[in-house]
């Protein structure tokens, strides 16, 4: 949702007043000090050294917004956007929070907020019906990461629908600096239909008392982390993560391929844990997460209750770049063939096609990028080269561009078998992937629009008829 939203949703904090003392010493404070911090995007650490009084400015705002290319859904939220905005205060500050309920809203809302000290986090203090604001003042007495919420009732509705957001009260040294800060939150999204239906969905309330979302998304949207949404670091600087999971079902099992966190807060505590590599964080609880990047590449943000990454849009990518780094990662030094169960296609339900009115191309090529982003990228890698060896190039791929259709049906059914791409043979496994017609037309358009292809376009209707008549050529009329 991130993206799709209109940029007017800003948070400020400004700075409006201090004690006489500390004025004293460091005579006038600017009012004007903003934040604008919504993810990935962090407010910068705080470097005054002494408590203030800290004036939030926070507004709930219905909005309908993007889940997911061609899929809108009826956000509520802090700020216009999911997750809200960002809180970056120091312990011991006083907050004088202004909720405010804008006056086209339809519903009341509140705010709990974990790092308040006293009844509800402020939930009964801050209840706000459209058109009003209510102010109210907490000490932020502990340090640490903490989630807020919406907690009007039905609460898990106010949540499920995108109420909730970060707050980090720093320890009065502040954090040890690091090169990049990152805001990631997870949630569940539980609509009237599955996943990757085009159109506006609604919330269903059976199945958030199921369980059983459709949906579970990085701030968000799917893809808000993937293409030009991900997350950029280079080669040695240090990253910190603030990672927190709304649920408001399900607990994260956060994971980020290819490295290992080196200092763990976990739920956003005091003392660190080192080295570890997948971060349990239940719905409500937060994380801090520090790691250095030491290899270029593409990395995997996932939950590692792994169907939720590729199959209902958690996943997200880290982009390092610099010089290589052989002594800590080699790449391929060898390669054997070793099939001790032979090869086998994996077969995948299929699932109804999506219906859709007809899209640009354009707009083909945006829903074809978001899928390859969460279907195909882990194995061709994000610029198509794939990996050495083990699954072949699409970038600029003979294999490919000859014979699109032949394309067609190995999405579709799969692949087996030795293929030769660009000189070179491969033997791995695709499995057959669950996808409809749809979105097998736009990932094919996609990539062969990429990295040197032919830029032929596949049509829905091709790919129907390769579904419903494998052994046909292109020639034979369309089965009915
Ligand atoms: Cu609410």
């Amino acid at each position: 949702m991130c993206c799709s939203m209109r940029p007017t949703a800003v948070l400020l904090i400004a700075l409006i007043g201090m004690t006489p003392a500390a004025s004293a010493q460091a005579g006038p404070v600017p009012v004007d000090t903003a934040v604008l911090a919504f993810a990935p995007r962090v407010p910068l650490p705080i470097t005054r050294r002494r408590p203030a009084r800290v004036v939030v400015l926070l507004e709930a705002e219905e909005r309908v917004g993007n889940l997911d290319a061609g899929i809108e859904y009826p956000f509520w939220t802090f700020g216009g956007q999911v997750p809200g905005g960002f809180l970056r205060v120091r312990q011991g500050d006083l907050v004088e929070f202004h909720l405010r309920n804008h006056p086209a809203n339809r519903m009341p809302h509140n705010i709990d907020l974990h790092a308040v000290t006293g009844p509800g986090g402020g939930a009964a203090s801050s209840l706000a019906p459209p058109g009003r604001e209510a102010v109210f003042e907490f000490q932020a007495a502990a340090p640490g990461l903490y989630v807020y919420h919406c907690a009007t009732a039905p609460v898990g509705m106010h949540v499920a629908n995108g109420m909730y957001g970060l707050m980090l009260v720093e320890p009065p040294g502040g954090l040890r600096p690091v090169n990049r800060e990152f805001y990631v939150m997870q949630g569940e999204f539980y609509t009237d239909s599955v996943f990757g239906e085009p159109g506006l969905r609604r919330f269903s309330m059976e199945k958030a008392l199921a369980e059983r979302p459709d949906y579970v998304v990085f701030n968000g949207e799917v893809g808000a982390l993937v293409g030009p949404g991900a997350l950029t670091a280079r080669v040695g600087e240090t990253v910190r993560l603030f990672f927190g999971n709304a649920g408001p079902n399900l607990a994260a099992s956060v994971h980020l391929t290819g490295e290992v966190f080196d200092r763990v807060f976990p739920d956003g505590g005091q003392t660190p844990t080192v080295g570890l590599q997948t971060l349990s964080v239940p719905p409500g609880g937060a994380v801090i997460a520090e790691f250095a990047v030491e290899v270029p590449g593409t990395y995997t943000l996932v939950d590692h209750a792994i169907f939720r990454a590729f199959n209902k849009g958690a996943v997200g990518n880290l982009r390092v770049e610099g010089p290589a780094n052989p002594k800590i990662y080699a790449g391929r030094v060898s390669e054997e063939v070793y099939l001790i169960e032979g090869g086998v296609i994996q077969t995948m339900p299929t699932p109804a096609d999506s219906a859709a009115r007809a899209l640009t191309l354009t707009e083909r090529l945006d829903r074809g990028r978001r899928v390859y982003g969460r279907t195909c990228i882990a194995c061709h890698q994000a610029n198509g080269q794939g990996v050495p060896g083990t699954f072949p190039p699409l970038a600029g791929s003979d294999f490919l561009n000859d014979n699109p259709r032949r394309a067609i049906g190995i999405v579709l059914n799969g692949l087996t078998g030795p293929v030769v791409v660009k000189g070179t043979t491969y033997n791995a496994v695709m499995p057959a992937l669950r996808l409809g017609d749809d979105d097998i037309a736009y990932v094919l358009t996609y990539v062969l629009s990429q990295w040197g292809n032919s830029g032929a376009v596949v049509s829905r209707e091709e790919v129907r008829h390769a579904r419903l008549c494998p052994w046909c050529d292109a020639s034979v009329p369309m089965p009915r």
